[in-house]
C-alpha cells in the first residue's frame, strides 16, 4: 500500500483529484469507480474546478458507483444518484448514458446485482476505484462479515452505519435499512484503488488497517491489504491514532 500522508482534508482532496485527472489524460475512456458520502465531496469539487478552468474532458469517461440505497428513487434528494448529479455529473461534460449506479428500486434486486456486475465487466473493469472507509472498516456498504469474494449484493446496513449517515437525512429512522453495494470481490477486481480518509472519527479504522496486517472479514478494509495497487491518502487527523515511529507499512 502506497501511503500519502497530508495535512488536511483540502490537501487530500486536491491530491486525489490530481490522480484522477492524470488517469483521464492518460486514458480518456477510463472507467472510474466513484464513491459517495462526506469524504469525496472535496475531490469532486476539485475535479469540477479543474474542468471549469478548461483542464479536462470527461466525454469518453465511464463511471460506476459503489452503491445505492434500496427503495430510494433516483430523484430522491438523498439518493446517491442525486448526490452524484449534484456533486459532479451536472458540472462536467460526461454524457448522461456513461455514468452508472445500481438501481435501488429494481423489481428484482437480485437480478439488478447480477446485471450490475456484468455491466462493469462489459465496460472492461474499473481502472481506478475511489473509496472511503467507514468507522467500522466498511468499504462501499460492505459491512463486517462480508466475504472477500462477494459480488454486488443487497446489504442490511448496521446500526452504526445508519447512525453515521443520519446526518444526510432529516431523522435517523429515515435512513433506509438496506442498500445495494458492489461486493468486496467487485472492488478488488479494480486495477487500482484510491482510498481517501479524513478526520479523527476515522483514526481507529485507519489504525486497524495499518497496524494489524491480519486479513479478516470482521474488518472489511483489510481486504485491500493484498491488492497490488492501493494508494491511501490520509490527513493528519485520520492518522492521529498511529504511532509516529514503528509504523509497519
Ligand atoms: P463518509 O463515509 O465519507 O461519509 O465518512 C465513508 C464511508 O462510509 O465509506
Amino acid at each position: 500500500m502506497n501511503v500519502i500522508s497530508v495535512k488536511d482534508e483540502k490537501e487530500m482532496s486536491q491530491i486525489a483529484a490530481e490522480k484522477i485527472i492524470r488517469l483521464v489524460h492518460e486514458k480518456p475512456d477510463a472507467v472510474l469507480g466513484l464513491a459517495t458520502g462526506g469524504t469525496p465531496e472535496g475531490t469532486y469539487h476539485a475535479l469540477v474546478a479543474d474542468y471549469q478552468a478548461g483542464g479536462t474532458s470527461y466525454r469518453k469517461v465511464r463511471t460506476v458507483n459503489l452503491d445505492e440505497y434500496v427503495g430510494l428513487d433516483p430523484e430522491h434528494p438523498n439518493s446517491y444518484h442525486t448526490y452524484m448529479q449534484e456533486q459532479l455529473f451536472n458540472h462536467i461534460d460526461i454524457p448522461e448514458d456513461q455514468h452508472f449506479l445500481p438501481d435501488g428500486t429494481a423489481a428484482s434486486l437480485e437480478y439488478e446485482c447480477r446485471r450490475y456486475d456484468k455491466m462493469i465487466d462489459s465496460l472492461g473493469g474499473i481502472d481506478l476505484q475511489l473509496l472511503g472507509i467507514g468507522e467500522n472498516g466498511h468499504i462501499g456498504f460492505n459491512e463486517p462479515g462480508t466475504p472477500f469474494d462477494s459480488g454486488t449484493h443487497v446489504v442490511t446496513l448496521t446500526p452504526s452505519t445508519r447512525h453515521a449517515n443520519a446526518r444526510f437525512f432529516g431523522k435517523p429512522e429515515d435512513v433506509p435499512e438496506r442498500a445495494l453495494t458492489m461486493g468486496i470481490g467487485t472492488i478488488l477486481k479494480s486495477k487500482s484503488i484510491l482510498l481517501i480518509v479524513s478526520g479523527e472519527k476515522k483514526a481507529d479504522a485507519l489504525y486497524f488497517l495499518l497496524n494489524d496486517p491480519e486479513q479478516t472479514v470482521r474488518f472489511p478494509a483489510s481486504a485491500l491489504l493484498t491488492h497490488p495497487d492501493v494508494t491511501l491518502i490520509a490527513d493528519r487527523a485520520a492518522m492521529s491514532g498511529l504511532p509516529l515511529k514503528g509504523r509497519n507499512y
